[in-house]
């Protein structure tokens, strides 16, 4: 009771002070899981995991929207067929999938679906589907987990521009579709994609990991285990079971200032960071997952810290999922294919590794001769600020470089898991476009050329591979 009328009073207070109250019955929920592929089990296992919290915590189904690809639960590699685990257990570990509904999945996990769902747009890609039909008394909040790199997230078949993902959330603030907006982005390099959030925005975004480090993948292997089986993928994200494990504990006054320090605290592998406007950020949680003062008391949490191993950093997952599983297979057949896998994952980023340094060492060739030009590009952090130009190189990666056959990793064109974290050398090209002495147009004409000199490196290897199997 007393949490009603403390919510009474705030509304009042907030209606007298601040114009146009805020409707408790009118908090909206995005869910987001932008990846594909067994490898990345724990990025759907994040969102079905944020579902469950919405859902128990009181937001009505039609205003829960989850986007995700949905091919987990029934993955041939899912030794829990139909069930999806985000924390390691035994008999009593929690199904996260049971109930979970997924509006979008598949193909339609795009960002032009995305930008419709948040932009309340109904046309043939949203295609009758829920989107948002918020207002300005709205709260909304949005999760978003998968894979990203300086500038860009990722999506099953393609990527979104931190040009776009900011065009987005201009065009929900034009259209009002929000009173107070908050954002939980999860992916390596996460804190790129918020540059220009204003302090009156009434969005508050907090990233994973600052704009220049990974984010964390988490209860990995050896901490896979549930009912005594390994899952063979990480169950969860370092920052997003940092705060659904906070939220899971059902605490209706802590506020969102709160739960954010208490999750910076535990995800200690990289720095959350905060945008935007923090003048709500004083408002219980609660106000967003629309936590009821109802009996909890079945269901406070029986969480207990698990030991810290099982933290790997996002890039390097499918290398140490491949060690792990070589390390753990029989003798015999199973061992020979998870050496050759594991030196395939290897060769893979060599690959990766050889592009994106082709790339700056033909940035270089005309470069000012004081500048050490390959060693800056390679090394420095610049902030991104030419956006055409970054946009146009990252996309020329994604649409002109053929991906690796990469087994339960998903690839966006040359965008995978490890060479996302090049993104960052892109960055650095266009903005030294004055010691390269050359433009956006030269560069394009190097990324392509890159692409298209490791493309036939590819394909002549994989035509002596086959001769050699013949
Ligand atoms: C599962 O939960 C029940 C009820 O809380 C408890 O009695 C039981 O010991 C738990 N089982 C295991 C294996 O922990
Ligand atoms: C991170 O936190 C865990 C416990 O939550 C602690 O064991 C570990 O030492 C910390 N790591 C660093 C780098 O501070
Ligand atoms: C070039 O950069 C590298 C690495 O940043 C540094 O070790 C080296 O001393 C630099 N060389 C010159 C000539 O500045
Ligand atoms: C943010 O502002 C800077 C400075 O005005 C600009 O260069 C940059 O392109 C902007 N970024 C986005 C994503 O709008």
């Amino acid at each position: 009771m007393a949490f009603l009328w403390i919510t009474v009073l705030f509304w009042a207070y907030v209606s007298r002070c601040c114009g146009q109250p805020l409707s408790p019955e009118n908090t909206w929920a995005v869910l987001v899981a932008g990846s594909s592929g067994y490898g990345n089990y724990r990025h759907q296992a994040d969102i079905c995991h944020a579902y469950q919290i919405m859902k128990k915590h009181g937001i009505s189904e039609d205003h829960l929207i989850v986007m995700a690809t949905d091919d987990i639960a029934h993955n041939s590699l899912n030794p829990f067929p139909g069930q999806v685990f985000n924390r390691p257990g035994n008999q009593n570990a929690t199904d996260v999938y049971a109930g979970c509904k997924i509006d979008y999945k598949g193909h339609e996990v795009t960002p032009d679906t995305f930008t419709k769902v948040l932009t309340g747009v109904q046309d043939g890609t949203t295609n009758g589907k829920k989107v948002l039909k918020s207002d300005s008394t709205s709260r909304v909040f949005v999760n978003f987990v998968d894979h990203g790199g300086v500038g860009i997230i990722g999506f099953p078949s393609t990527t979104m521009h931190v040009a776009d993902l900011t065009k987005t959330l201009d065009t929900m603030q034009q259209k009002k579709t929000y009173g107070e907006l908050l954002f939980y982005l999860e992916a390596c390099e996460s804190g790129s994609m918020f540059p220009n959030l204003s302090s009156t925005s009434k969005i508050y975004a907090v990233t994973a990991a600052n704009g220049k480090e990974s984010s964390w993948g988490y209860y990995c292997m050896p901490q896979d285990v549930v009912k005594g089986k390994h899952i063979g993928s990480c169950l969860g994200d370092l920052f997003s079971i940092s705060w659904m494990e906070d939220a899971d504990l059902n605490q209706p006054m802590e506020t969102i200032a709160q739960q954010v320090e208490k999750v910076t605290k535990r995800t200690n592998k990289s720095h959350v960071t905060t945008f935007g406007d923090t003048s709500f950020t004083n408002e219980p949680i609660a106000h967003f997952d629309e936590l009821k003062m109802i009996d909890h008391s079945g269901v406070v949490s029986e969480i207990e810290p698990l030991p810290e191993d099982g933290i790997i950093s996002a890039q390097d997952i499918p290398l140490a999922m491949a060690q792990y599983k070589y390390l753990m297979a029989s003798p015999g057949l199973e061992k020979d294919f998870a050496k050759w896998h594991l030196e395939t994952v290897k060769e893979n980023r060599k690959e990766d590794h050889g592009l994106f340094h082709a790339i700056t060492d033909k940035a270089c060739e005309k470069s000012d001769q004081n500048f050490n030009c390959t060693s800056k590009l390679q090394t420095i952090q610049m902030d991104l600020k030419d956006l055409l130009c970054h946009k146009a190189l990252a996309s020329i990666i994604e649409k002109e470089c053929l991906p690796h056959n990469h087994g339960d990793d998903y690839q966006v064109g040359g965008w995978n898991a490890f060479s996302w974290k090049f993104s960052q050398w892109l960055v650095n090209i266009c903005e030294s476009q004055d010691s390269l002495n050359a433009d956006v147009d030269a560069f394009k004409r190097i990324v392509s050329g890159a692409c298209t000199d490791a493309n036939a490196a590819k394909m002549a290897k994989a035509r002596a591979e086959t001769v050699q199997f013949i």
